[in-house]
């Protein structure tokens, strides 16, 4: 899966612009899932644009409820009604600025998969924790407080997206082994609560993606795709992503 995570830019006249030049580039690339996941207020727009195309459309969040007194949320049911299929939870954008922890993390994933959206669940460690040689302990506690708390069936329908938060929008990326070792450390907390689904899952990795580094992170066996920040902004870019 290639996944472009278009954050809080682009309005709907630029999300059209972007689609009118997209998707003609992807039209004939069958080997991976394409996902665009622009704000709110561009999905119904993103959604028309790709209609009857190889392109799928997210969100980037989602309130747990179906809906109530949430000023200011949205929930997973609002966000199939557009035609959408696939929501990020998780990021650590939200994490780090939102209040987004582990136990809001698992609500969020069961709301989405309750709505028959696919969660793109988001884990990762900060710079800091990198440093004090925290990466496994981190992402062991995201996994058994964030993911764990899944059923079998349910953790089948989600994905994985592993972003170093240090490597996103600093162009610093993850080695392709650094990457390949991250995503080793969560296959084998998979394993040990979900058994065979460690094979299947699939784990994206996220950090400064662009077109010059995706040969190296695409050739480890253990990287399943990529979630793209800065690099999805732009189609020619991203197009150039999906095709490597
Ligand atoms: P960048 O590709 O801009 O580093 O962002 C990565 C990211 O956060 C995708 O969710």
């Amino acid at each position: 899966m290639m996944a472009g995570n278009w954050k809080m830019y682009k309005t709907p006249a630029e999300t059209k612009a972007f689609f009118d030049k997209f998707v003609p580039l992807v039209a004939s690339s069958s080997h991976c899932e394409i996902v665009i996941c622009p704000s709110f207020v561009n999905l119904e727009t993103a959604i028309a644009a790709t209609s009857g195309t190889n392109v799928g459309i997210g969100a980037q969040n989602l309130y747990w409820a179906k809906e109530g007194a949430f000023t200011g949320e949205i929930s997973g049911p609002m966000i199939k009604s557009t035609g959408a299929s696939y929501v990020i939870v998780g990021h650590s954008e939200r994490r780090q600025f939102f209040g987004e922890t582990d136990a809001t993390v698992l609500k969020r994933t069961i709301a989405a998969l309750e709505a028959a959206l696919t969660p793109i669940v988001c884990v990762g460690e900060l710079l800091a924790e990198r440093e004090s040689g925290s990466t496994a302990a981190v992402l062991s506690r995201q996994f058994q407080d964030g993911i764990a708390g899944l059923t079998d069936e349910q953790f089948s329908k989600i994905i994985i997206a592993y972003e170093p938060v240090w490597a996103i929008g600093t162009g610093k990326v993850a080695t392709p082994e650094m990457a390949a070792d991250a995503h080793r450390m969560i296959r084998a907390e998979i394993q040990s609560k979900f058994g065979a689904a460690a094979q299947s899952t699939r784990i994206l990795y996220g950090g400064s993606v662009k077109p010059d580094n995706i040969k190296g992170l695409m050739a480890q066996p253990e990287i399943d795709g990529g979630l793209v920040g800065g690099a999805s902004l732009d189609p020619v870019s991203f197009a150039s992503l999906v095709n490597f």
